[in-house]
């Protein structure tokens, strides 16, 4: 059973996701992370707290980074048209005052520490900006040997991005970082907007869950509306879930259409923030996607099927 540090910025969808893990029998939840994101990182900590509380999560949540990896970089405007003012949804949440937040940026030596003392049996799962992994990896790269996979729901190769034409908003939060990640010497499974788009929560669903799902999914369902109605652009009454749609990928990898690549993140102009795919299949002249790793990219997804565990696991 892999055991899984969940890096989130929770965010409406990455709560689901949460409540995803917590619940499937075949995954040992030991660390929640926190980064900036879909809000601020004491926000996203808060909810990260409000969520592990109201979900009865026994696995520790810290506070990781609140700006990006390349300090130089402008930040961006936080999705409040996405996430809501609070990050979840605009929900009454409690005062920060009853939640401990902390201070300082711990998340990248607690991904160390925690995969360490667990060689080769720690998942990490990453579903905001890869901010935290970076610094992990900048800290100590020896944690890329040791570590089981690492599973990111970021990017896009083969459909638009959502924040630009080039670029999905996790990879877009922090080009730097996931260039890093994306390179670095451990196995990586990127969970994107080709797969994202397709796999679909309808309010009548979530609705119908939260009758039978307990007040955790009540809450999910709640928090959820606002979400449900920014997504009227796209898709009428319903939600993508794409950060849970990665933590799928973690126990059901069989459910996806992959390719396998050396990926690489352009990091300014037109395209900052766009994944890009040398598919191993295909032969270039050299250039900058040379010598490093070739990770796996989902590019289908079998949705219903997605859809159906997700449903019986909430
Ligand atoms: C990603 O961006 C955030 O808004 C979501 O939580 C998800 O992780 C989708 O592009
Ligand atoms: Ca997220």
């Amino acid at each position: 059973m892999p055991k899984v540090i969940f890096d989130t910025d929770p965010g409406v969808d990455d709560a689901m996701a949460l409540l995803f893990l917590h619940r499937h029998p075949e995954i040992d939840l030991v660390g929640i992370t926190t980064v900036f994101g879909n809000a601020a990182v004491e926000t996203t900590t808060r909810n990260a707290l409000f969520l592990k509380s109201a979900f009865k999560i026994d696995a520790p949540v810290v506070r990781g980074a609140g700006v990006t990896f390349d300090r130089d970089r402008p930040a961006r405007p936080w999705p409040t048209i996405v996430h809501g003012e609070n990050g979840l949804g605009d929900i009454d949440i409690p005062n920060d005052a009853d939640l401990p937040i902390g201070e300082e940026d711990e998340a990248a030596q607690f991904i160390i520490d925690t995969i360490r003392q667990n060689p080769g049996e720690i998942s990490i799962v990453a579903v905001g900006r890869m901010t935290n992994l970076a610094n992990a990896l900048a800290k100590a790269p020896d944690i890329a040997g040791l570590v089981r996979d690492v599973v990111i729901m970021g990017g896009s190769f083969y459909v638009p991005g959502n924040v630009t034409p080039a670029a999905e908003a996790n990879i877009a939060g922090d080009p730097e970082a996931a260039d890093r990640v994306m390179t670095a010497p451990w196995k990586v499974a990127v969970i994107g907007l080709d797969v994202t788009t397709k796999t679909v929560m309808t309010r009548a669903t979530l609705k119908e869950l939260a009758d039978k799902g307990g007040p955790e999914v009540s809450l999910l369902n709640e928090l959820s509306q606002s979400y449900i109605d920014f997504y009227d652009h796209l898709i009428a009454d319903a939600m993508l879930v794409h950060d849970t749609c990665a933590c799928v990928y973690l126990v059901r990898p069989d459910l996806f259409d992959t390719v396998t690549g050396q990926i690489r993140v352009s990091c300014d102009g037109l395209t900052d923030g766009q994944t890009v795919l040398k598919p191993s299949h295909r032969r270039f002249p050299p250039g900058a996607w040379d010598h490093f790793p070739a990770q796996t990219v989902a590019v289908d997804v079998a949705a219903d099927r997605v859809m159906a565990l997700v449903h019986d696991t909430l």
